[in-house]
C-alpha cells in the first residue's frame, strides 16, 4: 500500500511545506506548522483536450437576476449585510472570543425563524446554555430548531432537504469536523473542508450560512482567515472590553458596500440597535447649548478640557461623530511613549511629525495617548485634522471651541485637503447642536467664515495645519484672582 506522504501545513495562512521548520517560509509565522494529512492524493495533470466540456461564453450585459433577500428586522445588521442576507450565501462572523457573536446570531435566528426557518447549530455550548440565553434576550418561544452538533456529515444529512431552515447559524467553524479527514477539528483543513461541505450545501438549497469564526491571537486555532476567501460576506464584530458598545463592520461583501457599520448595544437582555450613534459617541461629553458651564476664574469654562476635538467622520453611508481625546506628558525615559487605541499608530506618527516640522512644534518628544472615546475604530484619513487639533489642543492647553467639529486629511506638505461627503457631515454635527466646523479649504469653500446653507453650521475653512496653532494658541490666563483665593 502506498504510504501516504505527511505535509506541513501552517496555521496562520495555509501554505503547505513539505518538511517541518521552526517559522513558516510564506507568513513568517513561527511554530505554526502541524503536520495534516493529505486529504487524497494530488490531482493528476490534465491531459490536453481530455474530457471537460466547451464552456457558454456570455457578454458582460444580459438580463440578470439578484437573488432574493431575507431581512432579520435587526435593521444594523440588515444595512451591514446589503440589505438582508441573501440566500444561498456564506457569512463569516468573525470576533474576539465573549465579544457577543453567538448572541447576535441567536438573536437574528429569532428573528428571521417565524418567516423563513432558522436553525442554531453550537458546537461550543450546551443546549441548555443557549436555551438560558434564549430565555434572557426573551426569544425562548421563536421557533429555532437548535441542536448540539459538531459532525459536518451529520449536520448535512439533517439539513439536505427540500424544507430546509431558510438560515443555518455554525457556531463555531472551529468545533466542526469532517470525518473524511483526520486532522484536529480547528485545523486549517479541517476548517477548510467543514466549511466547504456546508457551503455546498447552502448553494445548492438557497440556505443563508452563517459561520462563527474566533480570531486568536496565537493562531494555534485556525483563524476564519483561511475562510475569507471561500465566504460570499465577511462580518467582523468588534468592541472594546469594558464599553457595552459593539460595531459590526463588512470587511468583505459580495452583495453590497464594505464600508457599512452596525452598532449595538450589549445590555443585560442582549444587543439593542443603536441607531443614532454620534449621541452614543458624545455622551459624557457636555454637549454644546446643554450644560451651563461655570466660567473660571482665567476665562476658559470649567467643562472644557484641553486635548479634545469632535471629529465629524463618515461610517459606510453614515455621519458618526466621535470624539478624539489626546494627552501630552513629558517624557520621562528615552523613547518617548505612545499609545492609540481606536486610530492607527502609524498616521499619528505622521501627524506628530507633521506637527513638528512643518509648525514649528515640538510634540513628538513628548509621551502622547491617544484614544477615540466610546470603542470606534477610526480608519478615515479625513480624522488627521481632528487628531492634530486635539494634540495642538493637549500641547497648548488651550481647549478646541466646545461647539465645533473638526475634519481634514493633512498632507506631508502640511495642507489640508478636501475629503468627501462634506455635507452629510456638517448635518450631523448640526442635528447635534455644534454650530462651527473646521473643514478644509477647498474649491467650494473659500476662506474666511461662511454659512453653509441648510447646514446652519458656520464652517471655518483651513488651508494648512499651521493654522491650527494661531486658532489654538494659549491665551494669557489670568489666574492671579485665583491663587489669590486660594490663599484666602
Ligand atoms: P457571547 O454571545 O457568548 O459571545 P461570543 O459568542 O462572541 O463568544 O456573549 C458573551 C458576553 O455577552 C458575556 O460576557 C455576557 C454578555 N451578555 C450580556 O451582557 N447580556 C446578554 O443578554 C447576553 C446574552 C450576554
Ligand atoms: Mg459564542
Amino acid at each position: 500500500m502506498a504510504r501516504t506522504n505527511a505535509r506541513f501545513v501552517c496555521q496562520q495562512c495555509g501554505s503547505v511545506h513539505a518538511k517541518w521548520t521552526g517559522r513558516c517560509e510564506g507568513c513568517g509565522a513561527w511554530s505554526s506548522l502541524i503536520e495534516e494529512l493529505p486529504r487524497e492524493a494530488p490531482p493528476q495533470g490534465l491531459a490536453k483536450g481530455r474530457g471537460g466540456r466547451p464552456l457558454g461564453f456570455v457578454g458582460l450585459t444580459g438580463p440578470s437576476v439578484l437573488p432574493p433577500r431575507r431581512q432579520t428586522g435587526i435593521a444594523e445588521l440588515d444595512r451591514v449585510c446589503g440589505g438582508g442576507f441573501v440566500s444561498g450565501s456564506a457569512i463569516l462572523v468573525g470576533g474576539d472570543p465573549g465579544i457577543g457573536k453567538s448572541t447576535l446570531l441567536l438573536q437574528a435566528a429569532a428573528a428571521i425563524a417565524a418567516t423563513g426557518g432558522a436553525a442554531y447549530l453550537t458546537g461550543e455550548e450546551a443546549i441548555d446554555q443557549v436555551r438560558l440565553r434564549a430565555e434572557r434576550l426573551g426569544v425562548a418561544e421563536s421557533p429555532v430548531l437548535l441542536a448540539a452538533a459538531s459532525s459536518i456529515r451529520d449536520i448535512v444529512a439533517s439539513l439536505d432537504r427540500d424544507d430546509a431552515p431558510g438560515l443555518v447559524v455554525v457556531d463555531s467553524i472551529q468545533t466542526m469536523y469532517l470525518d473524511t479527514l483526520d486532522s484536529a477539528p480547528g485545523t486549517v483543513s479541517q476548517v477548510r473542508g467543514a466549511a466547504q461541505e456546508l457551503i455546498r450545501l447552502a448553494k445548492r438549497r438557497g440556505i443563508v450560512l452563517i459561520l462563527v469564526g474566533h480570531v486568536t491571537k496565537e493562531g494555534i486555532i485556525a483563524g476564519p482567515r483561511v475562510l475569507e476567501h471561500m465566504v460570499d460576506t465577511v462580518l467582523y464584530f468588534e468592541g472594546e472590553r469594558g464599553h457595552q458598545f459593539r460595531i459590526l463592520r463588512a470587511v468583505k461583501n459580495r452583495f453590497g458596500a464594505t464600508d457599512e457599520i452596525g452598532v449595538f448595544e450589549m445590555g443585560d437582555r442582549g444587543l439593542s440597535e443603536v441607531p443614532n450613534p454620534s449621541a452614543l459617541f458624545l455622551a459624557g461629553r457636555a454637549r454644546p447649548g446643554l450644560d451651563v458651564e461655570e466660567e473660571e476664574p482665567g476665562g476658559a469654562s470649567a467643562g472644557q478640557l484641553s486635548g479634545s476635538a469632535v471629529f465629524a467622520g463618515i461610517e459606510g453611508t453614515r455621519p458618526v461623530l466621535v470624539e478624539v481625546q489626546a494627552l501630552i506628558a513629558p517624557a520621562l525615559l528615552g523613547t518617548p511613549r505612545r499609545a492609540v487605541v481606536g486610530w492607527d499608530g502609524t498616521r499619528l506618527a505622521m501627524i506628530t511629525a507633521v506637527l513638528d516640522t512643518r509648525c514649528g512644534l515640538s510634540v513628538g518628544v513628548n509621551d502622547i495617548y491617544l484614544n477615540v472615546a466610546g470603542g470606534l475604530r477610526i480608519v478615515e484619513p479625513a480624522a488627521d485634522l481632528a487628531v492634530a487639533a486635539a494634540l495642538v489642543s493637549a500641547l497648548t492647553k488651550t481647549p478646541v471651541p466646545e461647539d465645533t467639529v473638526v475634519f481634514g486629511e493633512i498632507a506631508l506638505s502640511g495642507d489640508v485637503r478636501p475629503v468627501g461627503h462634506t455635507e452629510a457631515r456638517l448635518k450631523e454635527a448640526a442635528k447635534l447642536g455644534f454650530e462651527t466646523a473646521w473643514i478644509p479649504l477647498g474649491r467650494s469653500t473659500s476662506r474666511g467664515r461662511a454659512r453653509v446653507g441648510d447646514t446652519g453650521l458656520t464652517t471655518s475653512p483651513i488651508g494648512h495645519v499651521s493654522e491650527l496653532t494661531t486658532r489654538l494658541s494659549a491665551k494669557p490666563r489670568a489666574l492671579r484672582p485665583r491663587i489669590r483665593e486660594l490663599a484666602q
